[in-house]
């Protein structure tokens, strides 16, 4: 698809998010976290849903999960924050941070597979348990399904650690959120 249609596809889309009140987070929510990062980017990341920092900013990981983030990218995938696509399961914070409910993730489910389809990533990255069972609908939680390469529509997925599990966790886990860096960059430079 040229350029400037899937720009303008993805701003149409947008713009459907803003005035979406298809399930009750949209009654709660500042501002709709659409996403953010390049068109063209060959890694795209799935969190869960914005924090409280998120909705106020209408962006996706801008408090500390998102500095661990991009922190991991500039370390580890030798790349800045912008040249990725960084996205959330549902588009609205749910109240207290709680996790998004089935009905919510399904209802904005539509959302996500549509900014997948037009930036076509290399390869999808999904943090924690929430991002990991909306797109490979597995029942195990992340410490069983890591350490392995999926496929979903025809992109490759890797699932690792929340940055927040890793805050509150500490070293072993952004060292396992490394090594699950690593090998997302060599899918995403492959040819
Ligand atoms: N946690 C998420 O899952 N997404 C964000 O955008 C921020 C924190």
């Amino acid at each position: 698809m040229k350029q400037d249609i899937k720009l303008q596809k993805l701003e149409l889309l947008k713009a459907d998010a803003l005035s979406c009140v298809a399930c009750r987070l949209y009654s709660s929510r500042t501002n709709v976290v659409f996403g953010s990062g390049s068109s063209t980017a060959k890694i795209f990341f799935i969190g869960e849903g914005p924090g409280q920092e998120e909705d106020l900013r209408g962006e996706p990981f801008v408090g500390r999960s998102g500095k661990l983030l991009t922190l991991l990218i500039e370390e580890e995938l030798k790349v800045k924050r912008e040249e990725c696509y960084i996205a959330n399961v549902v588009k609205c914070r749910p109240p207290e941070n709680r996790n998004p409910l089935k009905d919510e993730v399904l209802s904005c489910n539509h959302f996500l597979s549509s900014q997948l389809d037009l930036v076509q990533p290399r390869v999808i990255v999904t943090l924690g348990n929430t991002a990991t069972k909306a797109v490979l609908n597995v029942k195990d939680g992340i410490v069983k399904v890591r350490q392995k390469t999926y496929e979903f529509n025809g992109f490759k997925v890797v699932p690792t650690f929340h940055p927040a599990a890793a805050l509150r966790t500490g070293g072993m886990l952004i060292a396992q959120m490394r090594s699950d860096f690593i090998r997302a960059k060599k899918i995403m430079n492959s040819v």
